[in-house]
């Protein structure tokens, strides 16, 4: 089987991450969550009390740090950072509040590049994110947009929380989702945009199994040439 490169772009609450792991899982390659890898970011500087402004050296900070992704055989992805697991510990709000200016660092940009590629090299990859298609991986195989309206997005990741016995007030979300677009869709280096040849998927008004049938339909065809 072809080595080959699957990048899976879209905004918050799209879906991208459950169903490109689902996807890769029955296709047998590896996913890759880049959005992890901010988060990991994220919550290294922010566990080392290093103050987080747009003038802050990140460079600096970087040295020497370490982070993994290993895609378990259940469909799982644990992130590591320098060996710590820290897959529930990136999904913290203090993250979250402060990963937009971390992901506008050019430096933390070309630093989590530099892994994403690295990771790819030895097997085929779907990698969901924001810039997979456009900067990490512009020669990608295929390149997929997912979409859907603000209020959906938002319903879903109320759900969310609500399956992790978290009540939370819709309009907050909605709105957090808003000022996240904005944020993803401006930002200098590597902002949210739909590349010219990714195929645009909406899935407003299909369902998360409907969405993965989807990508695996597009996808099967490319790993048997
Ligand atoms: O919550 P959601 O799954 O939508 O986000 P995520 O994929 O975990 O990514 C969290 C944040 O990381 C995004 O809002 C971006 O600020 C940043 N990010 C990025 O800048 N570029 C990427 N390729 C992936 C994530």
């Amino acid at each position: 089987m072809k080595h080959v490169k699957i990048a899976v772009d879209g905004p918050a609450g799209s879906g991208k991450s459950s169903v490109a792991r689902e996807a890769a899982l029955k296709l047998n390659i590896k996913y890759i969550d880049s959005g992890a890898l901010y988060r990991s970011v994220t919550w290294h500087f922010l566990e080392n009390n290093i103050v987080i402004t747009p003038h802050t050296d990140f460079d600096a900070c970087l040295k020497d740090l370490q982070i993994t992704q290993e895609f378990l055989p259940s469909g799982l992805c644990v992130t590591r950072v320098m060996d710590r697991d820290v897959s529930s510990l990136i999904r913290s709000e203090t993250v979250a509040k402060n990963i937009g200016i971390v992901s506008d660092s050019i430096a933390v940009r070309n630093f989590i590049n530099g892994l994403l590629r690295n990771f790819a090299l030895q097997q085929s990859v779907i990698m969901d994110g924001r810039d997979i298609g456009t900067v990490v991986f512009p020669d990608s195989d295929l390149k997929i947009y997912l979409d859907a309206s603000v209020d959906v997005r938002a319903m879903r990741r109320v759900h969310e929380y609500e399956e992790m016995g978290k009540n939370v007030d819709e309009k907050l979300i909605k709105n957090q989702i808003i000022h996240r677009d904005k944020q993803d869709r401006s930002r200098p280096f590597g902002r949210l945009v739909r590349a010219d040849d990714a195929v645009y998927v909406d899935t407003t008004e299909l369902s998360k199994q409907e969405v993965i049938d989807k990508l695996i339909e597009m996808i099967k065809p490319i790993l048997r040439v």
